[in-house]
């Protein structure tokens, strides 16, 4: 006898799924027998993930979009014939850099745009076009990735944890709003990674204070990996987990604690 997370039947969508960890849980619910679109900014990113899915046995499509684009937005999801399953994992922690700080005082409003408008109005964009078909089917999950940066700060970019933390004050709000159509709407917030953006921040601890130090803070004594992730989106978005809403996960390896 054994215990399944099956998604067979189920569609999902993962955001910035080309790469990392929206990558990790693309697969990991594809592996579960969820019907995938693989959505990306970056179409050949996208296409690779889908592909490899697709050659693994599992069933999954490219989805390319900018999820900062409501019109493309729309019609990705329509096109798809509605959705059972959202995760919001599409970020941007700015393009200056993984660990290099954005100070207030000598930022402006145009600096923070970028941060909000993929880390917030993205997931906004996403679930305003997913709740429909999910409230007439009366079943849904939503997950969204969020950032310690929202939670417990430190990134050295107030706009990117502002957008973090509206997204996951956002998804409390919609959790409340259609808990009673059998939809689950939660979060996951993840400690720093290492992933193609972050693995240069994690090399020669010895010559890089900041990452040395942050890793002291790491009960689990390295920085996470996307497959780290992968588990409990999964768990979130099957059957088991109906009567989890409006939560927020820490996946941080004990960085910093949720009580
Ligand atoms: N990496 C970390 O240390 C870390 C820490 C905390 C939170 N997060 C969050 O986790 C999520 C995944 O991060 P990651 O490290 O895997 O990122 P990543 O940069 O490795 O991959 C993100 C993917 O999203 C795509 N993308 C970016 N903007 C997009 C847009 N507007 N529309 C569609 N796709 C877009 C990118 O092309 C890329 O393939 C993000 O929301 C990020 O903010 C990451």
């Amino acid at each position: 006898m054994g215990v399944e997370l099956d998604l067979a039947g189920h569609r999902a969508l993962v955001t910035g799924a080309g790469q990392s960890v929206g990558e990790a849980i693309a697969r990991l619910l594809a592996a579960a027998g969820a019907e995938v679109a693989v959505n990306d900014v970056v179409a050949d990113r996208a296409a690779a993930v889908a592909d490899d899915i697709v050659r693994s046995g599992g069933r999954a499509v490219a989805a390319p979009f900018d999820v900062t684009d409501y019109r493309a937005v729309l019609q990705t999801v329509e096109g798809l014939g509605g959705l059972d399953i959202l995760v919001n994992n599409a970020g941007n922690a700015g393009t200056e850099g993984f660990g290099r700080s954005v100070p207030l005082a000598r930022s402006e409003p145009a600096d923070w745009e970028m941060f909000l408008k993929v880390n917030l109005y993205g997931v906004m964009y996403c679930v305003r076009a997913a709740l429909p078909a999910m409230i007439d089917k009366g079943w849904g999950r939503v997950i969204t990735i969020v950032s310690d940066g929202g939670r417990v700060g430190g990134t050295g970019k107030a706009a990117y944890g502002a957008a973090k933390a509206g997204a996951a004050g956002f998804c409390r709000e919609v959790a409340h709003e259609v808990g009673r159509h059998g939809i689950t709407v939660n979060c996951i917030s993840l400690g720093t990674m290492k992933t193609p953006t972050t693995a240069a921040f994690w090399e020669n601890l010895d010559e890089n204070p900041t990452a040395s130090e942050m890793m002291k803070r790491y009960i689990i004594r390295r920085p996470g990996e996307p497959d780290d992730v992968a588990g409990l989106a999964l768990f979130l978005a099957s059957p088991r987990a109906s009567w989890i809403t409006g939560q927020t996960y820490p996946v941080n390896g004990g960085f910093s604690f949720a009580l």
